[in-house]
């Protein structure tokens, strides 16, 4: 490992009621992987944001490349050489692929930007990372983890000395992870130092030299990763140890009623022919590798997806739902994996935040009763843990897991039948998962029943009392838990048709 190429010390910054960082140090070297870690809220994305010159700290000093420096916006920090890859990614979903990647600093011809020129600059870079993505594509189109890609993809083809990951496997399954390590391996050997943000434990191991830990806004301090054990790295970041292990056999009566009964689901190339049954009280898993289809099941079920043909029975009783109202009227909700997209209103308050979809609830003689919903909401937030200063704090300027955490308390509150939760624990820490997984068990055993979608095997096996694998659109497999491992899920997940 080489010299250090940054040095923060002492680094203080305060929002209004928040003292979001104190007295924080942090340092990287050159050809390092230095991982940043800490429960939601505890200051990770804020230290970043301070380095790259969107916060203005209040206290403390940066040294980068042997002098101090203050930058006062992004376009500085980024003329300095460093690349940030943000939590919440804020790129144009209207716009192409290429057009995102080269924003501001456009290919131009005889006055007019050259959207062919740029098109074939994003697709060599595509190709020399092995990224299958069209650069003329709209941006929007594209799924979460591909976003993510095209955003990797445009912070390394800038020339950089440092750079900043944000979460970026978030929206990423297995095979893309190994893909962004690859890259991140030949960074290291160029000599770029890596500050890597995830509340993924096994990455953390494979990937990082070094390991800080925060907690609350504070330095708690920073080890070798060779040196420790993902216990070690927890106990430093919640002050415990928290145990996750596989069910070993179904906790839902294998005569329970069958709640939901689908059949022969179909909705365009995405899902083909899928057919499953959800008992009352039963945690039902979808495992399967990123595009399997899984999403897209729980778009059709929702009745988000209008191309969807088949037949859904509730209860028994046949039923058509064509939209998200009906869906939600017939007692299903859904938390979609994409949350950003589908549901946070970033100017309103917490409390607006969790109440909305459960509004009608709080009407009393035509009026909201605002007290109720504000103590509700509170309620549903305290249960799981959401670190805001008050209900009336606006959604943005809580942390990104915490934003997750009030998506997650808006379902609760809201009294369905059948929860849909896709990817429920993407981007929230080790101590909030495990706080979310007791919620789950509370409310299976209210007689709740749970269909859950998650690319994290170890949450499938924790969680589900059955499993149903998908492959490409097509359902290969039903496990119960009993029988369920790493190994059969994975083949079923990759189990392809033949020609
Ligand atoms: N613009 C802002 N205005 C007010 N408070 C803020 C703002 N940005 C962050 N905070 C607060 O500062 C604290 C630290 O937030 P930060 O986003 O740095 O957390 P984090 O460690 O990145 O968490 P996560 O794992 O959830 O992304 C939180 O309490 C958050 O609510
Ligand atoms: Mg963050």
């Amino acid at each position: 490992m080489g010299e250090t190429i940054l040095k923060m010390q002492g680094i203080e910054k305060h929002f209004s009621g928040v003292h979001a960082l104190k007295s924080v140090n942090f340092d990287l070297r050159a050809g390092e992987v230095h991982a940043l870690m800490g429960e939601n809220g505890a200051g990770k994305s804020t230290l970043i944001k301070v380095l790259c010159g969107i916060h203005k700290k209040d206290g403390g000093t940066i040294e980068y490349l042997g002098k101090e420096v203050s930058f006062h916006n992004i376009g500085e920090s980024q003329d300095a050489g460093i690349s940030v890859i943000h939590q919440e990614l804020n790129m144009m979903n209207h716009l192409t692929v290429a057009q995102n990647m080269f924003i501001g600093r456009e290919f131009m011809k005889n006055g007019l930007i050259d959207d062919k020129a740029m098109e074939a600059e994003a697709q060599r870079q595509f190709d020399k990372m092995g990224v299958k993505i069209n650069p003329a594509a709209k941006l929007g189109d594209l799924t979460v983890g591909k976003q993510q890609m095209v955003e990797i993809t445009k912070a390394i083809s800038r020339d950089c000395k440092l750079l900043v990951l944000d979460e970026p496997t978030a929206a990423l399954t297995l095979p893309e992870v190994e893909e962004l390590f690859k890259i991140m391996n030949e960074l290291r050997d160029k000599g770029i130092g890596m500050i890597y943000i995830s509340h993924r434990m096994d990455e953390i191991n494979r990937i990082s030299d070094r390991v800080t830990v925060m907690r609350d806004g504070e330095y708690v301090g920073t080890v070798n990763t060779a040196e420790v054990t993902k216990d070690d790295i927890v106990k430093m970041m919640v002050g415990r140890v928290i145990m996750g292990e596989q069910k070993t056999c179904s906790t839902c009566p294998a005569d329970a009623d069958v709640i939901l009964e689908v059949k022969h689901l179909n909705a365009g190339k995405e899902v083909k022919d899928v057919s499953f049954q959800l008992r009352r009280g039963e945690i039902l898993g979808f495992a399967g590798l990123m595009g399997a289809g899984r999403t897209e099941v729980a778009r059709a079920l929702y009745g988000a997806d209008r191309r969807q043909t088949g037949e859904i029975y509730i209860n028994g009783k046949k039923t058509k739902i064509k939209t998200p109202e009906q869906a939600v009227k017939n007692g299903i909700c859904y938390l979609s994996e994409d949350r950003k997209r589908y549901g946070l209103m970033l100017d309103k308050s917490v409390t607006d935040n969790s109440a909305i979809a459960s509004v009608d609830d709080f009407i009393q003689g035509g009026l909201i009763n605002d007290k109720k919903m504000r103590n509700m909401s509170a309620e549903a937030n305290a249960k799981l843990r959401t670190k805001t200063p008050s209900m009336e704090q606006l959604l943005k300027n809580l942390s990104g897991g915490n934003q997750q955490k009030v998506i997650i308390a808006r379902w609760l509150m809201k009294n369905s039948d059948i929860f849909i939760f896709d990817e429920p624990t993407r981007g929230i820490d080790v101590g909030a998962k495990s706080e979310i997984y007791t919620l789950m068990d509370e409310l299976v055993k209210q007689g709740k029943s749970i269909i859950m979608i998650s690319s994290e095997l170890p949450e499938v096996l924790r969680m589900s009392d059955r499993i149903i694998v998908m492959c490409e659109g097509r359902k290969t497999g039903e496990l119960d838990i009993s029988e369920a491992t790493q190994e059969n899920i994975m083949q079923l997940a990759t189990m392809r048709e033949e020609n």
